[in-house]
């Protein structure tokens, strides 16, 4: 469908970006930060570690400073657990909530909307020492202490929470051994990954509970990466193959979240493999009991799917966003309609449209974009900048298909986009750079680590100005 008339950003709409904890704080084992799971990755000789990232900690004012000059309405970053309970369900350590108290209180100052996200995939290594997820009784009590600490903490002061990063792709990458989201040293069955799943769910639901009872004008809610999945033609079997995969990739996730459910489709299938999900009396209704305020979604491509067929998979990658296939049901196929970034992901602006059109359909709530960009090497020129024209052009495709959702009656609250300033990537190292904002540092030369404005952060400035009204 053409709109002629296209209806404007509504006012207050949070422009912003986005980040998490250990992919840019640094700052691994400073004031009493306990580890995380994310402490384990020592890199490799070619791809940096979490230990030094862009260093947020020692350098968030300076951040928050060039945030406040490109007019951000919003900065979505994540808590690190450890910094708060070193150990993951011990003493609560003061210095680790000064932190945070010490970066709300510097972007409310500048104007800026905190979003937190309570979990971004690093899970205190003690806690996964005693099983992790898995164990529900020690994690999820714990997930819990750590959320009423924060909770208390920062509640009066910041409206807009997010649960848990990406919880479908923690499991989905487990499942299929790509556990550089959640490094253990143990590797998951397909039964033992979903009851992860669901006890992060029950982690989840409690947790909106908690906030909305103690907080009531705090709103709260889950944060997978949604994208929707294309037939790779239309034979029904590969349509058939497509609606699995969706519910695979994404429905499942949201449903427990929103309707308080477990997709049956999922159900069966474990129940065919021999697997049935740990489900205690009373967990039906701690599902329903939670109720999100919006749906927070991170979303990069669609995937395109086709009928499993014994072949081997065409993507030769695999990673969040490429090369995932569950055996005799779907297979990742080639759209031979999109470009790809020079890491492989699909480029698909009009699948943003498609997927936030599938997500407001399916669940009535407003919206929040916690992540998309694209993934690029990059480094500076002799104007001390980065002339990063085709992530003007990627966010300005993105942002047009929103206004057209927009237009066409989808509700979304804000657009927070990966990444404010450069950071590790979750498993490609510091070269693939994300940002706004150039960190001058490479995989294992720390540099200076000073900052730059690229290009795109003057013309996201310029569109913020305009609440993106001039797109
Ligand atoms: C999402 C994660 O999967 O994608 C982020 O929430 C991540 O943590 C982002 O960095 C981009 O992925 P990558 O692998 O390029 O860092």
């Amino acid at each position: 469908m053409k709109i002629k008339n296209l209806k404007k950003f509504p006012e207050g709409f949070l422009w912003g970006a986005s980040s998490s904890a250990y992919q840019c704080e640094g700052g691994w084992n400073q004031d009493g930060k306990g580890m995380s799971v994310q402490d384990l990755h020592e890199g490799t000789a070619e791809i940096s570690d979490f230990k030094v990232t862009s260093d947020f900690y020692n350098r968030y004012k300076e951040d928050i400073a060039m945030m406040k000059a490109m007019g951000f309405k919003s900065y979505r970053f994540s808590i690190s657990w450890t910094r708060i309970i070193p150990n993951g369900d011990g003493e609560i350590n003061q210095s680790g909530i000064d932190f945070y108290n010490k970066v709300i209180d510097e972007l409310l100052d500048a104007n800026i909307e905190p979003i937190i996200t309570m979990y971004h995939f690093d899970l205190p290594l003690e806690l996964q020492k005693k099983g992790g997820w898995l164990n529900r009784d020690v994690t999820v009590p714990a997930f819990m202490k750590f959320a009423k600490a924060i909770f208390k903490a920062y509640g009066k002061k910041v409206k807009y929470w997010l649960t848990i990063n990406e919880l479908n792709l923690l499991v989905l990458m487990n499942m299929f051994g790509q556990d550089f989201l959640s490094p253990t040293d143990k590797k998951y069955t397909i039964g033992e990954a979903f009851q992860i799943g669901h006890h992060l769910f029950i982690a989840q639901a409690l947790a909106m509970k908690e906030l909305h009872e103690t907080f009531p004008k705090c709103l709260i809610g889950p944060a997978p990466n949604i994208s929707s999945v294309y037939p790779a033609s239309s034979k029904p079997e590969d349509v058939l193959a497509a609606q699995t995969a969706a519910v695979f990739r994404s429905w499942y996730w949201l449903d427990a979240p929103v309707r308080g459910e477990h997709n049956p489709i999922v159900i069966k299938w474990l129940d065919e493999l021999g697997f049935n999900l740990e489900i205690r009396d009373g967990d039906d209704e701690i599902l329903k009991a939670a109720k999100p305020d919006f749906v927070a979604f991170n979303y990069y491509s669609t995937m395109t799917v086709k009928a499993w067929n014994n072949e081997s998979t065409t993507s030769k990658k695999s990673d969040q966003q490429q090369g995932l296939g569950i055996p005799n049901m779907f297979m990742d196929a080639k759209n031979e309609h999109l470009g790809k970034t020079e890491f492989g992901w699909s480029i698909d602006p009009v699948g943003f449209r498609v997927t936030s059109r599938e997500i407001f359909e399916r669940y009535r709530l407003p919206m929040l974009l916690t992540e998309n960009g694209i993934g690029v090497r990059e480094e500076l020129n002799s104007d001390m900048t980065v002339n990063d024209d085709y992530r003007i052009e990627w966010y300005k495709d993105h942002i047009i298909e929103m206004r057209k959702a927009i237009s066409e009656g989808m509700e979304f609250i804000g657009f927070n986009p990966w990444s404010a300033m450069d950071l590790v990537s979750t498993h490609e190292g510091f070269q693939k750079r994300y940002g706004f904002i150039f960190v001058n540092r490479d995989e294992k030369d720390l540099r200076d680590l000073k900052r730059y404005r690229k290009k795109s952060s003057y013309w996201y400035e310029e569109l913020i100005k305009n609440n993106g009204n001039n797109i």
